[in-house]
């Protein structure tokens, strides 16, 4: 671990802190201070104490870490829900995908991260100020250059046909960009939606049908992950968890009726 780098502390309840390495920087904590000079001699994995015994593992945040702590202008998409979206739009290095809206970059991050340096990401993003906060927050993480940003209307884009290997809505209304996104999207391939509300699913539903659009519906899902304490013999779920995020519709493009 070096200056510059991002350093993540947890302490002793699991509560962690996120911050880039300065020198001559100092960590606070309620229960005394840790200079980033000793963070950086104690390196990654390593443990550190403040002078009133508050101790610390030191850690090189992971991409969910990073997600859940980086400044926000849209809610980012959950990292479980964002690692399924890859998963359920079948991504592989080298491919290429699209998304809408950039928000704050979270899904992006993760989109990027599965095509890798030989793919590409083409991001949405209606809102200029989102879009400001999208780019830096994968520029502060991790920039591998296969991302081109768009500061536009997904409704309104004229995308080259036949081109994506995926589609990622994270919107209020994607019914409002399937008559742009469908030409682009490679036939067989998928589109996955990410709607909050069930009201929303149904009403993707009913447009999908009202249009006659060629997708078939391959599942509609929620991600749960249900954590538990185990420190025997406390063994039981844990009292707090993450709620409701959001549900998942994975579509497949086919062929027109
Ligand atoms: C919930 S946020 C997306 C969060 C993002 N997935 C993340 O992980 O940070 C939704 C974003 O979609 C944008 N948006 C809504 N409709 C859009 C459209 N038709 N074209 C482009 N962006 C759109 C909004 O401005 C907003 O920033």
């Amino acid at each position: 671990m070096t200056y510059g780098d991002w350093a993540l502390l947890q302490d002793r309840r699991g509560r962690t802190y996120l911050f880039r390495l300065q020198e001559g920087a100092t960590f606070n904590y309620h229960r005394g201070s840790i200079r980033h000079e000793a963070i950086v001699q104690a390196g990654a994995g390593g443990k550190i104490a403040t002078p009133q015994g508050e101790l610390f593992t030191i850690h090189r945040p992971s991409l969910e870490d990073y997600v859940l702590h980086m400044p926000r202008e849209a809610t980012p998409t959950y990292p479980k829900d964002a690692a399924t979206i890859c998963f359920l739009l079948d991504l592989a290095p080298g491919m290429r995908v699209l998304e809408a809206g950039s928000g704050s970059g979270g899904l992006t991050l993760y989109l990027a991260r599965a095509v890798g340096p030989t793919g590409q990401v083409w991001s949405y993003e209606a809102r200029p100020r989102h879009l400001e906060r999208a780019k830096r927050n994968l520029s502060g993480f991790e920039d591998w250059g296969n991302v081109t940003w768009f500061e536009a209307d997904l409704a309104q884009a004229e995308l080259p046909p036949n081109t994506f290997d995926g589609v990622a809505l994270d919107l209020m209304e994607p019914w409002k960009v399937l008559h742009s996104i469908t030409p682009a999207l490679k036939m067989d391939r998928f589109l996955a939606c990410y709607l909050p509300n069930l009201t929303q699913v149904i009403a993707l539903l009913e447009h999908l049908k009202a249009q006659n659009l060629p997708y078939l519906l391959e599942r509609t899902l929620e991600v749960q992950h249900r954590e538990w304490d185990l420190r025997p013999p406390i063994a039981h779920p844990k009292f707090q968890q993450v709620g409701h995020t959001a549900f998942l519709v994975q579509l497949r493009r086919i062929g027109e009726s």
